[in-house]
């Protein structure tokens, strides 16, 4: 059951131990395809379904329960693992009610090791940099991915490189980074530019990039297709809305879908909602523009998990959309914000960037693309503690241009029973 890289646009094949992350021929993105019709033979809902009481390393984990789908060839012996994945699948009724849906559930992928879905990609990616004998390997990041590559470097005895911006990094990413050993870089440059120089880098150094421009990666992504699917006991919800930035999870999750059907294991693919932030809209300029071209800009949202110009998996994304007849849709830091405020207060929460998922079906509910009786899944990528800042400022209206429609007001007190009693009965509290 080997496996090989092949570019997306010409079809040149590689083999799977070599290190490379665009066709040499012509630049196109690489996809890992598996041989299917071998797999058919193999893969199973109830193999799925068996290995889900499993205690033992890879089987227990939320990606490697699919191994024949991720990574069939590779030695059991060799996975870094946590174990990922098995994360919250969410019915979330009140939700569905303020999105104007029946029926809503939302996947927590913050519910990951290091508190982002980037696990997922992280364990297959970190698995084959130890097949191939890797060393080093590196990332550009907004933080989650560098928190990941840090904690999976650690586990795997490798060293993790990290680089980001020098400002605008969620307080709780950047501790992880530097608590979990990796050498971080704060480099004065946005993440763009920070993914140039570091694909550079690593092909000077022979460093092993595992932003999601790594194949490997993204077939580590698809295991939140897999694992939603098994959670809802194959039957497909009408629409997967996830939130868009460098674009590898969008992409990720077309390429499981199609494989899935192409397997028959479902009987028809979901469709797909891409959600961006207003200021780091890329993909929907050029969703809007009829995908003429990508045209990169100068991000800047609240969300800053997805502040992304030029993301490196557009070709993939706009691939996933055409199989899973998608739709892209665009919400200001307010939608973000306010959207945010509804998930945490149902007590699940979220970081700033997840709820574009929660924001973005709301608008598509509204302008009638999505319909009141459809079953919508919406992906939550990151845990709430990864950006406190973000929170706090919001509840205590703090943040540039939002003004929070569902604050939570911080009281503050003296130690007089007198006064909390007061507060407490929501009477008139005497400033101080
Ligand atoms: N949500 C969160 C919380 C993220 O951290 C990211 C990406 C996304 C959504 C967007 O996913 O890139 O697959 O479209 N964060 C990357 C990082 C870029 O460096 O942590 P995507």
């Amino acid at each position: 059951m080997q496996s090989i890289l092949q570019c997306m646009d010409c079809g040149r094949q590689y083999p799977i131990d070599k290190v490379l992350y665009t066709c040499e021929a012509c630049g196109g993105l690489l996809d890992v395809q598996h041989d299917l019709d071998t797999l058919k033979q193999v893969v199973s809902r109830a193999l799925f379904d068996e290995r889900l009481s499993s205690l033992d390393t890879p089987y227990n984990s939320g990606v490697w329960r699919y191994k024949e789908l991720i990574h069939p060839a590779i030695d059991n012996e060799q996975v870094v693992s946590r174990p990922e994945g098995n994360t919250n699948l969410y019915p979330a009724p009140r939700l569905a009610e303020w999105a104007g849906v029946t029926r809503l559930y939302l996947k927590h992928e913050g519910e990951n090791p290091s508190g982002s879905f980037k696990d997922r990609g992280m364990t297959s990616g970190v698995t084959q940099a130890r097949a191939l004998g890797m060393k080093r390997v590196a990332c550009a990041s907004t933080g989650n991915t560098s928190s990941s590559l840090a904690a999976y470097a650690a586990l795997a005895d490798m060293e993790g490189i990290i680089f980001f911006q020098n400002r605008g990094v969620a307080l709780g990413k950047l501790a992880q980074g530097i608590a979990y050993g990796a050498t971080a870089m704060q480099i004065n440059a946005d993440f763009d530019r920070n993914l140039e120089l570091v694909r550079e880098i690593a092909e000077r150094l022979n460093i092993y990039v595992l932003n999601s421009v790594n194949p490997f990666r993204l077939e580590g992504q698809k295991s939140i297709m897999f694992e939603m699917l098994q959670q809802l006991r194959w039957q497909v919800p009408d629409w997967v809305v996830v939130p868009g930035g460098n674009l590898g999870n969008s992409s990720a999750f077309g390429k499981a879908l199609k494989e899935l059907f192409e397997l028959g294991m479902i009987d028809r693919l979901p469709r797909l909602a891409i959600i961006q932030a207003e200021g780091a809209n890329p993909l929907y300029r050029a969703y809007k523009r009829g995908f003429d071209h990508l045209e990169p800009l100068k991000a800047h949202t609240v969300a800053t998990a997805i502040k992304i110009g030029n993301p490196v998996n557009y070709p993939k994304a706009v691939r996933a959309l055409g199989w899973t007849d998608g739709v892209v849709e665009s919400v200001t830091d307010q939608e973000i914000m306010d959207a945010k405020a509804m998930i945490d207060r149902q007590g699940i929460g979220c970081e700033p960037a997840s709820a574009c998922s929660l924001a973005g079906a709301r608008k598509l509910v509204d302008a009638g693309i999505i319909r009141k009786g459809e079953t919508v899944v919406g992906i939550l990528t990151g845990h709430i503690l990864k950006d406190p800042d973000a929170t706090i400022g919001y509840h205590s209206n703090q943040l540039e241009n939002i003004t929070p429609s569902y604050p939570n007001k911080l009281h503050q007190a003296e130690p007089s029973i007198e006064e909390i009693t007061r507060i407490l009965q929501g009477e008139a509290i005497p400033t101080h």
